[in-house]
């Protein structure tokens, strides 16, 4: 057998991906006279091609129909949203009620909050994870002040119980019974986002709705990354961006998932007038009937120029199949694994657990040492070698790397050229 770190070995093994077609629908950054190993979809993906199209569709319709373009076919803007709801639920595991694109991830998880936290004098906390990434911490603070209650005692912000920051579910589970009587809500991430930790949604709602309490899920790292079910996990409520994994560019039109048993909730909820059921909207009547589901949670009609890239990046997603992505990305990531186990050990250490089925992507990364250096002064030195090698990864503070090999456009060879890089550095 060819050795893993050759070049013969990345070559063979991409020629036989079934998913390599799809690298060229993306426009990869250049790297002096050759593309970027990029591996930042964790944090914005690649331009899908067809977002540059879709966007111009928008720009020709709206020169050429004006005001009649949100009622004219194709693509009418009025019902502009629908185009991706259908392709959205079937990439977090929903029904297509359940899901919508809208605002931005910290206003949904706000919006969701509004409706899914209504703290009780017995009832008042919310259990999340400490280490959060702090839009979220922000958010959940602000809202139990708001409801005046008090972060110090209510807001439960569990430790990580195992190495390098990661949870066991088992940690989890014994937080949820011990403060279950006073929870109200948990609130958890999909994929945590420094160490790249996959969570059993199913099971973490399980155990929430066991205890009294509702549970919502942040999946700005597992959206387009893990073939997620989120009907099935039975989550009263998730949130998500478009800017990572589902590549639909800086600043994309966020997800909401709103379980069917919530579809014609009287919870309260801050309205607008998207939100109000379509057949009587433009009656324009004062009293606030909501659309069932989760385009009832919508507030105003959407940034149509917004939404154009995410139809784009949907149609590769319904191309490759989630479970055809995943199945490249443990072996992407997989291979990233056995390269640094077996060439880089005294160089990096892999923080993400090891079991595939508790990560994603993502491998984040300490810098052991390197060039005489230690602690994040190497993290940072290999850091900003590697992007003059035109090798692009991001890093977390204090000390972390992350290399998200994304299976819609990176190869082996591109993990292949990480290795070498450090390999490079380390010299
Ligand atoms: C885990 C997580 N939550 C929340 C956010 C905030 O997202 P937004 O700025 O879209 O509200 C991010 C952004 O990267 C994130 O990674």
């Amino acid at each position: 057998m060819t050795e893993p770190s050759s070049d013969e070995y990345a070559s063979t093994q991409d020629a036989a991906d079934v998913l390599r077609a799809f690298r060229s629908e993306f426009l990869i950054p250049r790297h002096g006279d050759r593309e970027q190993a990029y591996f930042c979809g964790n944090s914005l993906g690649l331009q899908p091609r067809g977002a540059r199209v879709h966007v111009e569709e928008v720009l020709d319709k709206w020169a050429a129909e004006a005001v009649e373009g949100h009622f004219r076919e194709p693509a009418a803007w009025m019902p502009y949203h629908a185009l991706v709801r259908e392709p959205l639920a079937a990439v977090v595991g929903a029904q297509p009620g359940e899901v919508v694109a809208m605002n931005s991830l910290t206003i949904n998880l706000h919006l969701m909050m509004a409706s899914f936290y209504r703290p009780t004098r017995e009832r008042p906390a919310i259990l999340m994870e400490a280490g959060a990434f702090p839009s979220d911490h922000h958010a959940l603070e602000s809202q139990v002040r708001f409801h005046g209650f008090n972060p110090a005692t209510d807001l439960i912000e569990l430790q990580p119980d195992e190495k390098d920051d990661t949870f066991s579910i088992q940690a989890i589970e014994q937080a949820i019974v011990e403060h279950g009587p006073r929870l109200s809500l948990v609130v958890w991430p999909g994929v945590q986002y420094r160490t790249g930790q996959a969570f059993d949604l199913a099971e973490i709602a399980r155990l929430a709705h066991a205890a009294g309490a509702l549970v919502g899920f942040d999946l700005a790292h597992a959206a387009g990354n893990l073939p997620l079910r989120l009907h099935d996990s039975a989550a009263d409520f998730a949130v998500w961006c478009h800017y990572k994994y589902m590549n639909s560019g800086p600043g994309a039109v966020a997800g909401c998932f709103v379980h069917e048993r919530h579809a014609r909730t009287d919870r309260p909820r801050f309205a607008g007038w998207w939100g109000h059921e379509q057949d009587t909207r433009f009656q324009m009547r004062p009293e606030f009937v909501p659309t069932p589901g989760a385009e009832g949670w919508q507030l105003s009609n959407p940034p149509i120029l917004g939404l154009a890239p995410l139809r784009a990046s949907l149609d590769l997603f319904g191309r490759a199949g989630m479970s055809v992505l995943r199945a490249k990305s443990e072996q992407l990531t997989g291979y990233l694994e056995t390269l640094i186990l077996t060439r880089l050990p005294e160089t990096l250490q892999i923080v993400t657990p090891r079991e595939p089925r508790r990560r994603g992507c993502q491998l984040s990364l300490r810098v052991i040492g390197g060039r005489g250096l230690a602690g994040r002064g190497a993290g940072r030195d290999l850091f900003d070698f590697l992007a003059t090698q035109g090798v692009l990864g991001d890093w977390r503070e204090p000390d972390v790397i992350r290399i998200s090999p994304a299976p819609l456009y990176n190869n082996h060879a591109d993990v292949l050229r990480f290795v070498r890089a450090v390999e490079t550095w380390r010299a």
